[in-house]
C-alpha cells in the first residue's frame, strides 16, 4: 500500500506572505490528517522562509501519523531535528537562491560527513531517507551511509515534455527503484508530481510513500484541502488496484 505523505510548506509561505498568524500549517496537518494522509511532510529551511521552528514543534506535538523533515544537513538544523524528533527526516541539499529543491543530495561527494549525520539519527530512533537523483552511485552511497530510505528525484520526470522524454526519465526511475530495492534500501518518490503525471509512478517497484506538495496546496485554494487531499489518495488508491 503506497503511502501519501502531503507537504504543508506553501500553506506557510501563504502565511508569510503577510508575516501573520493565517493560514496556519498547524491546522493544515490537523486538516491533511483528516482527510486521509499518511504522514505529514514539511521542510525546515535555513532562512525559515516559509516553516518556521514553532510549526515543527507544535506539529510534533499534534499530529496523529507520521511527520517527515525535509532538512540540510546543517549543524542548526540537525541540532533542531535530534531536539524535537520527528519520525522521519528527508535530507535535501539547499541553496538559498532557490525557489525549490533543485537536485538531488550528492551522497557520494559527502559520504563521511552524511554517514556521521545518519548515525546520530539512527542513535535517537529517527529514520532517515536521502533526497537523490536516479542515479546507481548515489544509490549506493546511500546505502553506504546507512540510510534506511531513499526518495527519489521525481522531477525531471515531471518537467519532462513530450512521450519520449517523459518515457526516458520514467525508465530512469524504474531503474533506480529496482537497484535501490535489490541494495535493500527502502523507496520513497517525490517532486513536481501532480494529478496528471503521478500514475506511472505508482508502479515503481517498492515504492513506500509519495511526498507531495505544490499541486495539492494549489487545488486545496480552488476545491479545499480536504477535497484536494482525497482526490490524490483516490488517485493513487485506484491506480494500484
Ligand atoms: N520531496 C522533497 C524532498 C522536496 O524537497 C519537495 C519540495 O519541498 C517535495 C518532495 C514536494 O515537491 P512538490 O511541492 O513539487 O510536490
Amino acid at each position: 500500500m503506497i503511502k501519501l505523505g502531503v507537504n504543508i510548506d506553501h500553506v506557510a509561505t501563504i502565511r508569510e506572505a503577510r508575516k501573520g498568524k493565517e493560514p496556519d500549517p498547524v491546522w493544515a496537518g490537523a486538516l491533511v490528517e483528516l482527510a486521509g494522509a499518511d504522514i505529514i511532510t514539511i521542510h525546515l529551511r535555513e532562512d525559515r522562509r516559509h516553516i518556521h521552528d514553532r510549526d515543527l514543534r507544535l506539529l510534533k506535538e499534534t499530529i496523529q501519523t507520521k511527520l517527515n523533515l525535509e532538512m540540510a544537513d546543517t549543524p542548526e538544523i540537525v541540532g533542531i531535528a535530534l531536539e524535537v524528533c520527528p519520525e522521519q527526516v528527508t535530507l535535501v541539499p539547499e541553496k538559498r537562491e532557490e525557489v525549490t529543491t533543485e537536485g538531488g543530495l550528492d551522497v557520494r561527494g559527502h559520504l563521511s560527513a552524511l554517514k556521521e549525520t545518519v548515525k546520530r539519527f539512527q542513535d535517537a530512533g529517527i529514520l532517515v531517507s536521502f533526497f537523490i537523483d536516479p542515479v546507481e552511485d548515489q544509490l549506493k552511497a546511500s546505502l553506504e551511509a546507512g540510510a534506511q530510505f531513499v526518495e527519489l528525484h521525481t522531477g525531471s520526470y515531471a518537467n519532462a515534455v513530450g512521450e519520449e522524454a517523459v518515457g526516458r526519465e520514467l525508465k530512469k526511475l524504474m531503474a533506480a527503484a529496482e537497484q535501490g530495492r535489490d541494495l535493500g534500501l527502502r523507496i520513497n518518490a517525490g517532486h513536481g508530481l501532480n494529478y496528471l503525471n503521478v500514475k506511472p509512478i505508482l508502479s515503481l517497484p517498492n515504492l513506500e510513500e509519495l511526498h507531495i506538495g505544490h499541486s495539492i496546496i494549489s487545488r486545496a485554494v480552488f476545491v479545499g484541502l480536504d477535497r484536494a487531499v482525497r482526490e490524490m489518495s483516490t488517485l493513487i488508491f485506484s491506480a494500484k488496484k
